[in-house]
């Protein structure tokens, strides 16, 4: 939720600092601010607003800092309630992503003791407690202080004597950069990319102090262990917008790529996971916002290719339901791998004796570590805070452990699989050839940009389609749209139809086609705008004010080409709008608070 930069080494600490932030920039843009190590004090700068707002010539040159970019949980955004926060004495600078559960009593217990806040954050408390504890030994000072703290933290600090940075993680991101006489500390892995690709990812409970020239980590148990140095395999140009105007576009646009990345080497052999391992008679999906999408699109994937029942579950629900006898194998999604409510509904899932399985888009992401099996989405970074790509491999992912699932059940044949899988190897030229008439949805924006109210309905595999059109187009354009079964207007919605409430229907041609067609020829006859996004069809052509056929594919395929087109229907209308389409309002692209 919030975005970590530590540096320590022989560079200008608050260039590096400064540009490192800059790339976790959708991590939260609320405040933003920089302490470094100066001679025997520390220099603090911090305000409300972007990066930007950071005067970088006022930060003295000096090898040694941290800095942080937030989004606002406790405390609204302004310039006290950015980090980094400073000890009553200014020796020690700190930041914090996560959220200090117990921070209240804490707070009570250090104002009673004299200390003065000067923000209204959970954060801040935890450098007056390091103050309360520090005798002399800052890391010592920091290992105490944890022992008081519920909840979750990447945290790194400075003190105004040493050029070490001590950091920490618990639930939250964060990650050691290693280099040459010097070393870095991020949230996550773009912020390094300009400076190293070695990196060691840290584990909940571990504590490091990170020099120039070393890096001693400390597991929960207070025991001095050696985490994996692992190499990145992409670079800062795919993390970078490489010529488009904005990464969401530019991720619309690696589709076919990511795609193809998603299913190489996976076509002959999905060797990722043995499924056989498992006994699985049902399954359920839990997941997020974009990522939970997948998940209903993959009950019908699922239900159709493997015969398998399935149930989808918003994590944010699934771990306050009561537990069920029943131990569904547990499929959980989430591209970051680090939202909080995923990972917490992975645990309850576990706990509950289901196996479970993340599909994810990070390497190394917590989630990774709470589940029994994990598959890697291979879409590349995804900067922009709206998922796209992520979201079509997730999809792709469904596809291959469905045709896995049905050959092993013995309910798909050989000749049938290999059906599918010749579709999927075609998938990545038909998204492109939906890319290539960008020109022509874009036509079919225009409408759109005035309206108030929008509606996405479908059927079938398509009604999660439906849903997932509605939150992009809400997330980036911020115009209220609705996703419905198409079924559903007439218990309710339909009061709501005006000749100003647009409807986009998706309709393609498997055995809810007419069904399909009566809905829209309901909605036309309410005057109100209807666009079809679907299979090419005549009826079609009279019935919808506005229409885009995808390439020709088995329906099962479908969501992932009509997907494509409302990605970019939602990105046009928000462009129109002027948005901020990469780091729209209120929003973060990894959630890691519940
Ligand atoms: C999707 O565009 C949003 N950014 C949001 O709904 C997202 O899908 C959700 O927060 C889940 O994120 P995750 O996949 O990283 O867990």
């Amino acid at each position: 939720m919030c975005g970590i930069v530590g540096y320590t080494g022989h560079k200008d600490a608050g260039k590096v600092i400064i540009s490192g932030l800059k790339r976790l920039e959708y991590r939260g843009y609320d405040s933003a601010g920089i302490a470094v190590k100066n001679e025997g004090s520390i220099y603090l700068q911090k305000k409300k607003g972007r990066i930007d707002q950071l005067d970088e010539t006022e930060v003295p040159k000096y090898d040694a800092g941290i800095g942080h970019t937030r989004w606002a949980t406790h405390g609204k955004p302004s310039d006290e309630n950015a980090h980094p926060f400073l000890d009553c004495d200014e020796n020690i600078a700190l930041v914090h992503n996560g959220i200090i559960d117990n921070f209240n009593s804490i707070k009570d217990e250090l104002l009673d003791k004299g200390h003065e806040f000067t923000s209204e954050t959970d954060s801040e408390v935890i450098v007056h407690l390091i103050e309360e504890n520090y005798h002399g030994d800052i890391l010592e000072a920091f290992k105490k202080t944890i022992e008081f703290i519920e909840g979750s933290y990447a945290v790194a600090l400075i003190h105004k004597d040493s050029n070490e940075l001590i950091v920490a993680r618990n639930e939250s991101p964060l990650v050691i950069g290693v280099g040459s006489g010097e070393n870095f500390v991020a949230s996550d892995v773009p912020a390094l990319l300009d400076h190293t690709k070695d990196v060691k990812y840290l584990l909940d409970g571990d504590i490091a102090r990170v020099t120039r020239n070393e890096i001693e980590i400390w597991d929960e148990k207070d025991e001095l262990v050696e985490r994996e140095t692992k190499r990145i395999d992409w670079d800062v140009e795919d993390a970078e917008k490489s010529g488009y105007e904005h990464y969401m576009l530019k991720e619309i646009f690696e589709q076919p790529k990511a795609i193809h990345e998603s299913i190489l080497g996976r076509l002959t052999s999905f060797d990722d996971v043995d499924l056989l391992k498992y006994d699985i008679d049902s399954v359920q999906f839990i997941a997020c916002g974009t990522s939970s999408h997948a998940g209903y699109v993959g009950r019908y994937i699922f239900e159709n290719l493997a015969e398998i029942p399935c149930t989808v579950e918003v994590s944010s629900e699934y771990r306050y339901t009561s537990p069920s006898d029943s131990t569904p194998f547990t499929i959980l999604f989430s591209q970051s791998g680090e939202t909080l409510d995923t990972i917490a509904a992975a645990r309850e899932a576990r706990k509950r004796g289901c196996n479970t399985l993340a599909v994810t888009n990070v390497m190394d992401s917590s989630i990774t570590r709470e589940v029994d099996e994990v598959v890697y989405t291979q879409a590349g970074p995804e900067i922009g805070v709206a998922a796209t790509k992520t979201f079509t491999t997730q999809v792709i992912i469904l596809y291959l452990l469905a045709i896995e699932l049905g050959l092993k059940k013995g309910v798909l044949s050989r000749d049938k699989a290999e059906e599918y899988k010749d579709e999927l190897r075609r998938l990545p030229r038909k998204v492109e050839r939906i890319l290539d008439d960008m020109d022509k949805i874009k036509d079919i924006t225009e409408r759109l940009s005035e309206s108030r109210d929008i509606f996405f309905v479908g059927r079938n595999i398509n009604y999660p389609v439906a849903l997932e059109g509605a939150l992009k187009l809400k997330e980036i354009a911020y115009i209220h749209a609705a996703g419905y079964p198409a079924g559903e207007l007439k218990h309710g919605p339909f009061a709501l139809l005006t000749e100003d409430t647009p409807v986009i229907a998706l309709a393609v041609k498997d055995h809810t086609f007419q069904k399909m067609l009566g809905n829209i020829g309901e909605i036309a006859a309410r005057n109100s705008p209807v666009i079809v996004v679907g299979d090419e069809d005549r009826e079609i052509k009279k019935l919808a004010d506005d229409f885009y056929f995808i390439p020709e594919t088995t329906p099962i395929f479908s969501p992932l080409l009509v997907n494509v087109v409302l990605q970019l229907i939602a990105y046009y209308t928000a462009y129109r709008l002027d948005r901020d389409i990469d780091k729209p309002r209120n929003l973060a692209k990894s959630v890691t608070v519940e």
